[in-house]
């Protein structure tokens, strides 16, 4: 009988695991968006890419004032030197212009999710820059420069992420809901509870932002990250260098790129970019 009960429950458990990978990305997305419409009423879905600046006025204001002199600027400068320099455009469509809308993107032929800083590295790589030289790491610094370019020149399209109907993207695309959605650290908190069923809510001194337009302006340009002597590189970081600072808020272990990115981050770059679909790129941005 107990055996039979176990078996039971087994089976339960497969049922489940691949009810989660019939999922449909699209129904998602518009239950996704559709939570947040209900929440923030009057928010139209383009100034999501704003993030807190689209819920708060006051807040509003003084990033309003700093994107007078957009801190940004002078390494979105240093970042299209660098890309001309490293010859970035020979590794991608269109020569690397307007294009960072399209990803992440799934490769039907290698199996895998593809971020544009993935592929960035993978072209530095290929065009035999020299990392330890010219000091190049994942998530700030110069690297995060030229991402910021190429966001830049997308700026305006909207995003447009393919999760096709493959049982290897899907797998992909549950791997990062899951992240999102299941609870972590020693506080016990998901992406979900912050950025979801508290969006608008004040945690210590910070207001937390809606999930939704969430990726659409990174890189980030942060005061807190500036940091001396890195002259107008200091601020900026990628998504997936957010993604760390917030596993840290919960005290969970941030994930490393070690020579590649994390496949838990790609995973949940390429969720969290597809949930915020059809919203304009307005890359780089300025936040606290
Ligand atoms: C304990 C609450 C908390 C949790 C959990 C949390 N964050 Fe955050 N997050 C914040 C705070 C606070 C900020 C800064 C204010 C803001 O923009 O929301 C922030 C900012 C961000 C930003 C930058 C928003 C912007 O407009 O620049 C992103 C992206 C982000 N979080 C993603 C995530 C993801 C993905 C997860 C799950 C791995 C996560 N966060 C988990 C608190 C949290």
């Amino acid at each position: 009988m107990k055996k039979l009960l176990i078996s039971v429950i087994a089976f339960a458990l497969v049922g489940g695991a691949s009810m989660s990978v019939l999922a449909s990305p699209a129904k998602d997305l518009k239950e996704f968006r559709a939570y947040f419409f209900k929440r923030f009423p009057g928010v139209p879905l383009q100034e999501y890419a704003n993030g807190i600046y689209a819920i708060d006025k006051n807040r509003r204001i003084e990033w309003e004032a700093m994107e007078e002199f957009p801190p940004y600027e002078p390494a979105v400068d240093i970042g299209k030197d660098l890309f001309e320099r490293y010859n970035v455009g020979k590794c991608f469509k269109n020569g690397g212009i307007g294009i960072r809308q399209n990803y992440p993107y799934f490769n039907k032929k290698t199996g895998k999710v593809h971020t544009l800083e993935g592929d960035l590295m993978a072209c530095l790589k290929k065009n035999g820059v020299d990392l330890k030289k010219e000091k190049i790491k994942y998530k700030k610094g110069k690297f995060a420069a030229i991402s910021a370019y190429m966001a830049y020149t997308s700026r305006g399209k909207k995003l447009n992420v393919v999760v096709p109907n493959d049982p290897r993207a899907l797998k992909i695309y549950n791997r990062g809901k899951t992240h999102f959605y299941a609870k972590r650290g020693q506080l016990n908190f998901s992406c979900a509870d912050c950025h979801m069923y508290q969006a608008g809510m004040m945690v210590r001194t910070n207001l937390l932002s809606p999930a939704l337009g969430h990726v659409t302006h990174f890189p980030v340009y942060r005061k807190k990250w500036e940091f001396k002597g890195k002259g107008a590189l200091g601020g900026l970081g990628t998504i997936q260098r957010r993604y760390g600072g917030c596993n840290k808020q919960v005290r969970a272990k941030p994930l490393k790129a070690k020579g590649k990115q994390h496949p838990e981050y790609v995973a949940l770059e390429f969720f969290h970019s597809y949930m915020s679909n059809g919203i304009k790129i307005n890359a780089p941005g300025v936040r606290q």
